[in-house]
């Protein structure tokens, strides 16, 4: 749906080349929710830019649906913005303009909707965002929340097949950012939407994407399923969003764990092995004793993970370790 072959941006300011997005290639397949994560600076909102030639490229080749998008004049341009929507961080509504009228723009602007067929989608697309009591109110007297659903609902309007997510969440509070993210993706399931949504939370992508790449400095350093990147990170910067996530502190826990005797163990499991007795059959069974010092059960999107650091001393150490890896259960050891 989306390809990137070699794509780069330099920004020139007071001549001087601020190289926003090394040469990259990416491709996104259609329905999928593609998270992009990485620090402030990291190159996203360019590279989500560049998706809706909102930046033009300084090289490589943009193709979106099999159409180079690279290639395309002014009026084929303003015909292929039709079919992606953008939503931003700080909604960019008109303040002097109701809910409605701002959701009516885009249709406005494409021009060929006569006022009632515009007036039939507006109504859809606020009962769509459960907006339907607020479509007579102005931008300032909505919550974040309600601003953001106006933002998706004026962004769907002409049917796109492809939906841009700025950080999107950002700019509100815990509860509401879930409530927007389901919004996403049930948009994503019903209307078959491709969704790339940028972010520098981990738990934004853990809730929506199906998969990720992880920026940094203008490249992408990682990317892949969102439990295979999350679960197992390579590079340092992924490894450090984890740990963020986590609020774990390395060096601290470096620390805690330098006090604790045994072999340190972090197991992984996945969908049903997350709820399985496994441990307590490996101990009984081994006469191997273990200390929990961490541990997460959690989701990615709808699938259970846990994710448990173990100190193992005593009993029949080999015997369990060749259980837990014949078991459906990844197995790292952290110190020998
Ligand atoms: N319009 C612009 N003009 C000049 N430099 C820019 C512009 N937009 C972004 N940059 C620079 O490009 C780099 C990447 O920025 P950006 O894509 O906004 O990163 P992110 O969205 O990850 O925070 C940064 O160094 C930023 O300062
Ligand atoms: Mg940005």
């Amino acid at each position: 749906m989306i390809e990137f072959h070699d794509v780069h941006k330099t920004y020139r300011v007071a001549g001087r080349d601020i190289p926003a997005l090394q040469p990259t290639s990416l491709s996104i397949d259609g329905g999928q929710v593609f998270g992009l994560i990485g620090h402030s600076g990291a190159g996203k909102s360019t590279l989500l830019r560049l998706i809706n030639r909102l930046e033009e490229p300084s090289g490589g080749r943009i193709v979106i649906d099999g159409e180079d998008i690279t290639a395309l004049d002014s009026d084929g341009l303003r015909r292929f913005r039709q079919r992606v929507g953008m939503i931003f961080q700080h909604f960019n509504l008109l303040a002097s303009k109701t809910v409605a009228d701002n959701i009516a723009m885009p249709l406005r602007l494409a021009g060929g909707s006569s006022a009632s067929e515009i007036d039939a989608r507006v109504a859809e697309l606020l009962q769509r965002v459960g907006l339907t009591e607020q479509a007579r109110k102005y931008p300032a007297q909505l919550s974040g929340g309600q601003k953001q659903r106006v933002g998706i609902a004026r962004a769907l309007a002409c049917r796109p097949t492809i939906l841009l997510c700025d950080e999107a969440t950002s700019a509100l509070d815990p509860q509401t950012t879930a409530s927007v993210l389901q919004l996403l993706a049930e948009i994503n399931q019903e209307l078959k939407l491709t969704i790339v949504l940028i972010t520098h939370e981990m738990d934004v992508i853990r809730r929506v994407c199906d998969r990720v790449a992880v920026m940094d400095d203008g490249r992408i350093v990682e990317q892949g399923s969102v439990a295979d990147v999350f679960l197992h990170p390579q590079h340092p910067t992924t490894k450090r969003f984890v740990l963020e996530d986590e609020h774990v502190d390395e060096d601290e826990q470096r620390d805690d764990f330098a006090h604790v005797p045994g072999r340190i163990l972090r197991l992984t499991f996945r969908g049903e092995a997350t709820y399985s007795p496994l441990l307590g059959t490996v101990a009984r069974q081994t006469g191997v004793d273990y200390s929990i010092l961490a541990g997460r059960i959690d989701r990615i999107k709808d699938q259970p993970y846990g994710q448990l650091t173990l100190a193992l001393v005593g009993g029949d150490l080999e015997a369990a370790m060749s259980q837990l890896n014949a078991a459906d259960v990844h197995v790292e050891v952290l110190r020998g």
